[in-house]
Parts: C-alpha cells; structure tokens; sequence
C-alpha cells in the first residue's frame, strides 16, 4: 500500500480526478505489475497496473488499491468489474469511495466471491487524497485561505496600497500554491484595486505549466479591461454573495481545491461561514498600523466565540514567516486548547 501511494503521487496533483495508485501481487505476493492514474479520462489505476500483465496471471491474483475500486461507468468502466472479469482473487484497499455513483465497488467485489480487505494504511491514504476526499464528502472544494500581512496583522496600508508586503520568496511560494490547486478566487474588490492577474508565475515571470481557473465573487463587473480577464485558464465570474452556492458551483467546474486570495472581504466571510481548511498567512516583519486588516469583522463578540486553529508549520522564507493552520476542531462540549503557541 505504502508503494501503492507512491505511484498516487505520480499523478497530477491538480484536475478533476483521483489520485490513485494500485500494485497487483502474484499469491506468493511477487510484484507483477503498478499503475497509476494519470487524470480524468485515463484509465484507473488498477485497470493501468492490469493491463501490464499477463492475463493468465490475473487469475487469483491480488490488487492492492489506494482508494476502494469504483463501482460506475463514468468516462471509464467500472473498475471492480474488470477485476472481477480479470479473476483477481483478492482486492486490498486504503479508503471507501465517498462518491454517491462510484462507491460500492468493494461490495460488488464480495458479492462477486473476492475477498476484500478495506482500510490498509487509512490514515495515510485519507491524507495523501484529503483535498479531493472533502471536496467528494461536502459537496464543495477544500478551501485554503492565503493572506500576508504586517506583523501587526493589516493586509495593506491606509491609502489601500500592499505590493509587496512579503520579500520574493514568499510571493514565489504563493505562486507554487496557486499552481497546486485548482481555482484561485477573489472578491471584484481585489478585482477593481489591484487588476491582478491570478495566474502561476515562476521567478522570471514565466507561466508555469499548472494554471488554476480564475475566480471572481461579486455583484461588481469585472472591467473589460481587467488583466484577469486574459487569464490563460479562463474566468470564472459568481455573481451574488452565497458563498456555499459559490463552492458548489465550481464543483461543477471540476473543480475540487480553491485558493482564496482575498481581500478581507470575502476572506472574512469564509472564515464566518465555518468553510475554511486551511489558512496559509505570510508574516512580514513590517508594521502597517491603520484601518486594513487581514480580516474584519467575524462575529466574534467575546473570547469564548474565538475562532481556534492549530498550527500545522512555521516556515522561514526570506524575511518573512510562513504560517500553515488548520481550523481546530474541539470534541463537543469540550473547550479544547487555546492554541496560543509560540513557535519555536
Ligand atoms: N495582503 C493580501 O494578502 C491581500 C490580498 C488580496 C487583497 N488585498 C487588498 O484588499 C483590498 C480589497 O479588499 P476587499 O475586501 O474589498 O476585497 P475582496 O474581498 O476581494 O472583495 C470584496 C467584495 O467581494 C464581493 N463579495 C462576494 N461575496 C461576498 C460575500 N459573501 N460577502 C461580502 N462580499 C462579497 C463584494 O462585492 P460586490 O459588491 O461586487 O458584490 C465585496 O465588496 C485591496 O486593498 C487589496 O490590495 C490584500
């Protein structure tokens, strides 16, 4: 399983599928074959891996799979139909498929006479796939929230200006982010003050090869003119203020990471909503004082009403520091920790 998730990884990390990666064992447990998913409308990672192998050797063989098989005809069979046709004996897998068309394949398998056996390596497998897993789970893509500000929390300064906060290698790693997800969305206030262009460069400025579809939240019109509108993945404009009807609609964009990058607006209004996983927040050692801060107001009336996160890394870039969080989540009834952790 543990190879099986190496192989996932060869995989694009952005685009409308699963990564998957599946290893078939000859019954003395002899590697026969790997394969890996390779994106929408290839072929899935067990069928990939079967198709390098003798069918004769099928027979009675094992399938070790990332992600329970899938069990409907999308723009690919159902995979725990071709390992039933293949004879395969055994089916190991790491995590149920939470899609309300595909899942049901390991019990297909069983009915079938395989026997199966879910759940090797969950934990693993559950956070290797867990922006795609969330996004099948809630009906809505993983959301991360990016930010930088002064130490002092403001996200520009009083006339509105905040090119650059961060130093260059903090805005690099933004780009590398922006490439890692799908969609990088803002409010038509970031629109109309900054005209950025929501694209993926690398240090010369260059494209990089991952571009995420651009987004823009708002009632506002996005200029004809607007550098957003040359995007090379095209815009996406969401008229209106629902953000959970926002979400979903990228869903149907094939859309399953969203990068926010503001403004404070709509960054806030996430936040409120209860919809982010996780925030990315550059620290720049600056001071800005006045009127802008990161986020406004979040209807946080007294400490008890905070919004606790835990932080995941602190990391060094340049100047400035990076800060990777996730909202935390206190059992029921339980306060939890205040998480007001130095970092170290
Ligand atoms: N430091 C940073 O990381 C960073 C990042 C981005 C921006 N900024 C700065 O932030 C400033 C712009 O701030 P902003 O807050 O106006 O930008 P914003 O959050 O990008 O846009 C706010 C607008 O989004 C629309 N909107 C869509 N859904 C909404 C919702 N659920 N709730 C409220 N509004 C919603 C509204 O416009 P409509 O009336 O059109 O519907 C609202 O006025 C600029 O100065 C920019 O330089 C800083």
């Amino acid at each position: 399983m543990r190879r099986g998730l190496e192989l996932a990884a060869l995989g694009p990390a952005v685009g409308d599928h699963a990564r998957v990666g599946a290893v078939i064992l000859s019954p003395d447990g002899e590697v026969l074959a790997e394969g890996w998913h390779k994106g929408a409308g290839t072929p899935h990672a067990e069928v990939d891996a079967m198709a390098k192998v003798d069918p004769a050797l099928l027979r009675g063989a094992t399938a070790v799979v990332t992600l329970e098989p899938c069990n409907h005809v999308g723009r690919t069979g159902p995979c725990a139909v071709a390992l039933l046709d293949a004879g395969i004996g055994r089916v190991v897998y790491a995590v149920d498929d939470p899609g309300d068309q595909a899942h049901g394949g390991a019990d297909r398998l069983r009915a079938g006479g395989v026997e199966v056996v879910p759940g090797v390596l969950a934990d693993e497998a559950e956070a290797f796939l867990e922006r795609w897993l969330t996004s099948v789970r809630l009906d809505r893509p993983w959301v991360t929230v990016k930010w930088a500000s002064s130490l002092d929390g403001r996200a520009a300064a009083a006339d509105g200006t905040s090119r650059w906060i961060t130093g260059a290698a903090a805005r690099q790693h933004v780009h590398e982010q922006r490439a890692a997800h799908d969609a990088i969305l803002v409010g038509t206030g970031t629109v109309l003050a900054d005209d950025p262009s929501l694209t993926a460069r690398g240090d010369a400025g260059e494209l990089l090869a991952d571009q995420p579809l651009a987004v823009v939240l708002g009632d506002r019109p996005v200029p004809d003119d607007a550098a957003v509108r040359r995007h090379p993945r095209g815009l996406v404009t969401l008229p209106g203020h629902d953000l959970v009807a926002a979400l979903r609609a990228l869903r149907g964009h094939g859309v399953h990471s969203v990068f926010v990058e503001g403004g404070p607006t709509v960054a806030s209004a996430l936040v409120a909503a209860g919809l982010v996983d996780e925030y990315l927040v550059y620290l720049a050692p600056v001071l800005l004082g006045g009127p802008r801060t990161a986020l406004d107001d979040l209807g946080v009336g007294s400490m008890p009403d905070r919004r606790r996160l835990h932080v995941l890394s602190t990391t060094s870039l340049g100047p400035d520091l990076l800060v990777r969080a996730r909202p935390h989540h206190a059992a029921p009834g339980h306060d939890g920790p205040t998480n007001d952790r130095s970092t170290t």
